[in-house]
């Protein structure tokens, strides 16, 4: 058996309930139903335990992460409901811009209430957890928080992944300080297992094969959790904007002009709770020069989304550490986010997964994967 993987948790809402929720389940669960690997190079989801937790919500600070993951404002879905009490109780972290102001006028059900603890010391808690890999779950807009719990990271030799569209594994300069430190990173902006961000990318990567010119497209998102209520404040919105719109811009071969694509969230609707909805449209030509269009309607539970594809990146994070890999994880970062270091189409990262998990990134194989015609890198 496998040593147990230390992950710590930075904002302890529906993202990171259903992902704890998702630990659980797997452990008695050993069907396969919603993992893309079960057993990844002898680790199980069941080998990830949680050892330290960071929030700032009153609610949930001091809480034991088992019950702090159903305090309000987490309003996913329960699917695991007796999660084991290991013992980590979340922590109070640093509040710096991880709560718009905006949030005040929500019922208190549904928005962020700040604990007044002082904060805790994160890099000590780090240290003496021993955690070996951190996970970014703030809300979108947290540009501050990231960078300051991304330094505590570099301080207390812990390995980072960041779901959030802070760029930090896709920014050079970040990059090299976890280089440096001898860490890996992979970032930045989860990309859902079967969200809004793949499909679209599926579908222009399909148009682009099949030879049928995309001249516009939307897609329009509507969900009522703390992730879509935040994202009302549309100045947090920038990175957000830009990862989702460069994800589906990178597969094509000519971007659109920026008047002929909008991605983004685009209301908040709180009885849809944790259910996300995206509309998507695209408009374009095929043989003949013949218009066409095509309109689809997913609807998703946003969190477990992002869990089945987070649970790969902890265990692809974990052999990067047993291997001492450092740096920037191109190929799962490009599997996984929606702004990675560099963009592949999906199939080609999922190839470079699969060789990463054997061991042989630096080999043949990767060659013979990256010298294929359709698989040089987006831009
Ligand atoms: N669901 C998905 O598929 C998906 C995809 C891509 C990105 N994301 C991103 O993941 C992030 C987490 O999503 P979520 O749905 O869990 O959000 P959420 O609103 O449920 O949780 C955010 C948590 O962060 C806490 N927090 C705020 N400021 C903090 C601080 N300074 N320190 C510590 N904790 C702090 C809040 O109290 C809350 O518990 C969001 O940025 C979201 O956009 C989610």
């Amino acid at each position: 058996m496998k040593e147990k993987i230390r992950i710590a948790i930075v904002g302890v809402g529906n993202c990171a309930s259903s992902l704890i929720q998702g630990i659980e389940y797997y452990k008695d669960n050993n069907d396969i139903i919603g993992l893309m690997n079960y057993d990844l190079e002898g680790y199980k989801p069941g080998d990830i335990e949680v050892v330290a937790a960071f929030d700032v919500d009153k609610r949930k600070v001091g809480k034991n992460v088992n019950e702090a993951i159903f305090a309000k404002p987490n309003n996913t879905t329960i699917f695991e409901k007796d999660i084991e009490n290991n013992g980590t109780i979340v922590k109070m972290g640093k509040i710096l811009d991880g709560i718009s102001d905006h949030m005040k006028v929500f019922p208190e059900d549904r928005a962020f209430i700040p604990s007044d603890e002082e904060p805790c010391d994160v890099v000590k808690e780090l240290r003496d957890s021993n955690t070996e890999i951190l996970l970014n779950y703030l809300p979108v807009g947290s540009e501050d928080a990231t960078k300051f719990y991304a330094e505590c990271c570099l301080e207390a030799g812990v390995a980072f992944i960041n779901n959030i569209p802070v760029f930090i594994a896709s920014d050079e300069k970040w990059a090299q300080k976890f280089r440096d430190k001898g860490l890996p990173i992979i970032g930045d902006d989860i990309k859902a297992q079967l969200g809004a961000t793949i499909t679209h990318r599926t579908l222009t990567r399909l148009f682009r094969d099949r030879g049928v010119k995309l001249d516009r497209t939307y897609q329009l998102n509507t969900g009522g959790n703390t992730d879509f209520s935040n994202m009302l404040n549309k100045n947090r919105l920038r990175s957000k904007k830009i990862s989702k719109t460069e994800a589906v811009q990178s597969q094509l071969e000519t971007p659109l002009e920026a008047e002929n694509i909008h991605i983004g969230p685009s209301d908040y609707v709180p009885w849809q709770n944790d259910n996300k909805i995206c509309f998507l449209r695209m408009e374009g030509r095929m043989f003949g020069n013949v218009p066409m269009n095509l309109e689809l309607r997913l609807s998703v539970e946003d969190s477990p989304n992002s869990a089945g594809v987070a649970i790969d990146a902890v265990r692809c994070c974990k052999l990067a550490l047993d291997r001492k890999i450092s740096g920037p994880l191109i190929a799962i970062s490009a599997f996984t986010m929606k702004h990675p270091p560099v963009q592949y189409a999906d199939t080609v990262a999922k190839e470079m997964v699969r060789i990463f998990i054997r061991g042989r990134e630096n080999g043949e194989e990767i060659n013979n994967v990256l010298n294929r015609e359709e698989n040089v890198p987006l831009k």
